[in-house]
This record gives structure tokens, sequence and C-alpha cells, in this order.
């Protein structure tokens, strides 16, 4: 495994494990708590949840498991998101809060959720027109000084979010979490990832597998992508073709980290934790490019 570091006294896993799924998983307690030393074991340290996860359960049940070995907590950092609202009794519609009081609430439910006095990494979790940076930075400020938040970020901000953002805040934003895969470029061609060398930060990176399109999407693009996947393997002696994927991402300038999203295929993680190890050329990194979109570059 390689480390990053993101920030002062912060350093992350290049390989992250995303809890969105958990509860698909169907884990017991003590077989949650499995999972995550199997992957400390294999080095991955960083571990992604948000308040919403799980229709709101799953940063409580990765929590419970923690409680059964509480040494863990400091092996690992815990990156959690707020500013979602899910549809429910109580909500109309679902909809983005980012005032003062809701981020604070939010971030004491995730603290206690988690059993823990203080949260790495909180990321705001999507843009709204609605956030009010000054609020924004109220509550920033006041999860700092006390100490329950270390760090702070966004996810699926364009830059000109990021750095409206960033004028108003008194702590800096120390990543962007946001989709990129080879089937979905988006954030590779919008600006972002250059945001991110510019500010000398570490994007990390969701459904780097495209959700599992990766293995099973019938597009042409998936089809020419999986046959170039399987030669780059082969050229590589990589274990998959999800390592390839995996590398593909890590190869990138901007330091990204991508985050595991499967929980019930241990050899799934311990793969992607091994995939620090390859290096694309970059031959073999426009190789996938090509093949996704289908023609040469310009
Ligand atoms: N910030 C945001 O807005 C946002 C949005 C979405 C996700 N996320 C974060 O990103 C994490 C990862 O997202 P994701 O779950 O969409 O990631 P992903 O890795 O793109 O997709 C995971 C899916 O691919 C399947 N899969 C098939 N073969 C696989 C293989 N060899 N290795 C790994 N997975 C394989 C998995 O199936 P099995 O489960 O059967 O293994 C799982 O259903 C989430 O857990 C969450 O922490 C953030």
């Amino acid at each position: 495994m390689q480390y990053i570091k993101m920030y002062d006294n912060l350093t992350f896993s290049r390989i992250a494990m995303g809890f969105w799924r958990l509860l698909e998983w169907n884990y017991t307690d003590d077989e949650l708590l499995n999972l995550i030393e199997k992957c400390l074991d294999f080095g991955i340290t960083t571990f992604d949840h948000a308040d919403i996860y799980g229709n709101y359960t799953a940063e409580a049940k990765f929590g419970n498991a923690l409680k059964k070995k509480p040494s863990l907590r400091n092996k690992m950092q815990i990156v959690t998101k707020c500013g979602i609202v899910y549809q429910s009794e109580t909500a109309r519609v679902k909809y983005y809060n980012y005032s003062e009081n809701y981020i604070i609430q939010q971030v004491e439910k995730s603290l206690k959720n988690f059993g823990t006095d203080y949260i790495d990494l909180l990321l705001l979790h999507r843009p709204s027109p609605l956030m009010n940076p000054e609020e924004v930075s109220n509550a920033f400020k006041e999860l700092y000084t006390s100490g329950k938040v270390r760090t702070f970020g966004v996810s699926n901000f364009l830059p000109h979010d990021f750095s409206m953002l960033k004028s108003y805040l008194n702590v800096p934003l120390i990543t962007n979490q946001v989709e990129l895969s080879p089937l979905n470029m988006e954030n590779l061609e919008n600006g972002v990832m250059s945001l991110c060398l510019a500010e000398r930060i570490h994007p990390m990176i969701w459904s780097p597998l495209a959700g599992g399109r990766i293995f099973t999407s019938q597009e042409d693009a998936a089809v020419r992508l999986r046959e170039t996947l399987e030669i780059i393997r082969k050229e590589q002696n990589a274990e998959g073709i999800d390592q390839v994927v995996y590398s593909w991402l890590l190869t990138h300038p901007a330091g990204l980290i991508p985050i595991v999203g499967s929980g019930e295929n241990i050899e799934f993680i311990r793969r992607a934790a091994d995939s620090t190890k390859y290096t694309l050329t970059p031959e073999q990194w426009f190789m996938i490019w090509t093949a996704v979109k289908g023609h040469k570059v310009p």
C-alpha cells in the first residue's frame, strides 16, 4: 500500500474503503469488524462514509463494530459527509441543507453513531444553490475549534463551486470527492482535476469501477474497454482487470484516491489494495482512453 499526505498530520491510504453499500452486505457486527480488520491488514486505513448511507444507519452499524475493538479507531481515518436530506416523514422532498445548525447537528449525530470524539475529514456532499458560504464557514470554525472535525472538504464540486466556498473559509478544503472511471471521464475534462493540481489537493474517487458496469455493461464502449483492459492486464501481469482500472486512476498526477465499493468479496478488496504496485505507461493509459472514446486523441 502507498500512503498520501492530505494535510498536516493527516495521511490517507492510496486506496480507501467505502461504506455506501454496507447494508446490502448484511454483515453482523462481528463480520463487519472482521472486514474492517482485513482492510487494515491490507493497508487500507481510510474509511469513507456519509450520514445518509444505509438510509442513515450505516455510520451506527460501523460504530457498533468498532465498539468491539475501540483500539482500531486511531489506526484509521474516518471520512463522512453531510448536506443531503432524504425524503421521509419529516421531509416532503429530497433536498440539500447546509445551514450552520444543520451541519453541526449532523456532525454531532455522526460522532455519536461512530462512537468517536472526532471525524478526520468532513465533506459537504454536493453543491447546493442555497449554500450560504458564511454559514458553512461558521459551522466549520466551530467544529474545528471544538476538535470535533480535523479537516474539511467537498464532494461533487465543480471548480467554480470550490473556489467560491474556499474564498469564505478560514480552514482549507483538503479534497474534492468526485466520480471518475474509464466509463465516466467527465471529471477528467471539466477542470476538476486541474483544480486539484492547482490547489495541491488529492481528489477521492467514487465509483472507480463505474458501480460494477466495467464488468457488466454491454455498451460498445464497455466491450471495447474490457478487451483493452485485458491486453494491459497481461502486459502488467496483474491479477484482474479491476487492478488495471485502479492503476489507470492511480497513474494520474493529481494523486487520486480510489474508494473501493465492494464489501462482500474480500478478494476484491485485497486486489484493490495491491493495485498500488502497478503503474501504467502513458501509452497504456491512453489505450484505455481511446477504447472508451472510440477514437484517437486529436
Ligand atoms: N461522494 C459521493 O457522492 C459518492 C457517491 C457514490 C459513492 N461514493 C463512495 O464511493 C464508494 C465506492 O462507490 P461504488 O460502490 O459505486 O464503487 P465501484 O467500485 O465503482 O462499484 C462497486 C460495485 O462493483 C461491483 N464489483 C464487481 N466486480 C468487482 C471487483 N472486482 N472489485 C470491486 N467491485 C466489484 C461490486 O459488487 P459486489 O458488491 O458484489 O462486490 C459493487 O456492487 C462508496 O462506497 C462510497 O463510499 C461517494
